[in-house]
């Protein structure tokens, strides 16, 4: 019998703590794969009390039986790759020998991450990119200009220079056309500082480079079982994200079928990785923000720092509008909720469970409220990931009960206080979606395995 395909994806806009759902998944996973995003992600593990942050390795790599799979959807910085392996090599993690790069992802040149930064620098309304280059990659993934893998494993040696020379001389043409020799000679000496990097990294990745498409699948067909890790998240998604404060990729549960070229219907569950609040690193809405003292109160208690750029994220309340967007689009067969601890140190806990839509006159109010049409909101638990309407739309809360105490050490459902337990049967009931993790810390151990059903 085929074995069966768990896919982790973020709920929301990435820092969900995946990282840790997914180190646990992978004890009892056969195969672990990153299928889409590139070193923008950052997934930081705990384990027996040290930090491990990783950027493209996926987090599964912990499990030492684990094959590790980066699918042909990953946009691969070969420099970071064999950083990220050698850290981990060194404190006595064999990675190399069970790593299989796909021939078939694209290649981050060392102009890439500079271009992205110089574009970055053009928009008038910033992303607040990593600046790890994914949209320049993606640019030229998609405009079929791009430099795969293989072309660097089958190029020989002397011929890596010219595979970057050519490179740099498109990246040139195109980018100088918009601010002529100034962003070309940067282009020229990021690259001269790193293609010796370069050759040094794709000298060792180089021999782990295969068709991983035809493996996972003969893998698949011996039975064993496949956990695919998610990047980045469901409102990065540059498709049913908030366009353009998104990524470059399809984060998103059928993204990362096709990063690692498996069918959708190979998926046997789709796990929503959220926090008990919301997040987020780089531009754009975020409606349930709090710029005040509770935001800050849950960005020191939480931790929320960015892994990839060390940058303060956003924080606010849950919305549960947008999460059930993101149950949908997914097809979410389980929830894993993070940082249960965290919001239980409020009194009261708000959550937003509708929006206030000031883009549509409500019919019913206009008719007796005639002179005040665009001032009578829809209420609605419908989600918009449109950026412009968005703007319309204001947050309604409902209040819950919050001072959890320390639940640190708590392991089972059953032993958290009946407010926790409030808390998650509200998510459950609202979603449709059981949860089936709880996080109550940051350790690997940290973690209450359960079946929360929702009652209606
Ligand atoms: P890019 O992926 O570097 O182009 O950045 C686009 C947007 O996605 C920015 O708002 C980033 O902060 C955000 N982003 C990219 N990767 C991650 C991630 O792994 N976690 C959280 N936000 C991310
Ligand atoms: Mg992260």
């Amino acid at each position: 019998m085929r074995g069966k395909v768990t896919a982790v994806v973020g709920t929301k806009w990435g820092d969900e703590g995946k990282g840790k759902i997914i180190d646990y998944l992978a004890q009892k996973a056969d195969i672990v794969a990153r299928a889409t995003g590139g070193s923008n992600a950052g997934h930081r593990v705990v384990i027996n009390g040290k930090a491990y942050p990783l950027h493209l390795l996926p987090s599964g790599v912990f499990n030492p039986n684990a094959k590790i799979v980066i699918g042909n959807g990953v946009y691969v910085d070969p420099v970071v790759l064999y950083k990220e392996i050698k850290a981990l090599e060194d404190d006595g993690i064999e990675v190399l020998s069970r790593l299989y790069i796909s021939e078939k992802a694209h290649v981050v040149m060392p102009f890439h991450p500079v271009l992205d930064e110089y574009e970055e620098s053009l928009r008038e309304n910033k992303i607040g990119t990593t600046k790890r280059g994914m949209g320049p990659v993606a640019q030229d993934k998609y405009g079929r200009f791009g430099t795969r893998m293989l072309d660097f494993v089958s190029a020989k040696q002397d011929v890596l220079h010219s595979v970057v020379d050519d490179q740099i001389s498109y990246a040139s043409r195109m980018k100088c056309k918009l601010e002529n020799e100034r962003i070309g000679l940067e282009i020229a000496m990021a690259c001269g500082r790193s293609v010796g990097e370069y050759e040094e990294a794709i000298k060792v990745l180089g021999k782990r480079v295969c068709d991983t498409i035809s493996l996972v699948h003969q893998w698949l067909e011996a039975g064993e079982n496949l956990l695919i890790e998610g990047a980045q998240a469901t409102l990065l998604d540059i498709d049913a994200g908030s366009y353009p404060f998104t990524t470059s990729s399809n984060p998103i549960a059928s993204g990362m079928c096709t990063g690692v070229a498996i069918g959708p219907t190979y998926l046997s569950k789709v796990i929503g990785v959220l926090k008990a609040y919301d997040s987020r690193v780089g531009e754009g809405p975020f409606l349930t923000e709090d710029t005040g003292v509770n935001g800050s109160k849950i960005r020191e208690l939480g931790h929320e720092y960015g892994t990839t750029t060390g940058r303060p994220r956003r924080c606010g309340w849950l919305d549960l509008v947008a999460l059930n967007y993101s149950c949908r689009v997914n097809g979410l067969t389980g929830l894993a909720v993070n940082h249960l601890d965290t919001i239980g140190n409020f009194a009261k806990i708000k959550v937003c469970v509708a929006y206030k839509n000031f883009n549509e006159p409500n019919p019913v109010e206009c008719e007796i409220n005639n002179d005040e049409r665009r001032t009578v909101p829809y209420v609605t638990k419908e989600f918009t990931s449109e950026v412009q309407k968005l703007k319309n739309c204001e947050p309604i809360y409902e209040e819950l009960d919050g001072n959890f105490g320390d639940i640190s050490k708590v392991r089972r459902f059953k032993d958290l206080p009946k407010n926790a337990q409030n808390y998650l049967q509200f998510i459950a009931d609202y979603t449709g979606v059981p949860i089936l993790y709880v996080g109550v810390g940051p350790g690997r151990e940290d973690l209450i395995k359960c079946n929360l059903k929702p009652t209606k």
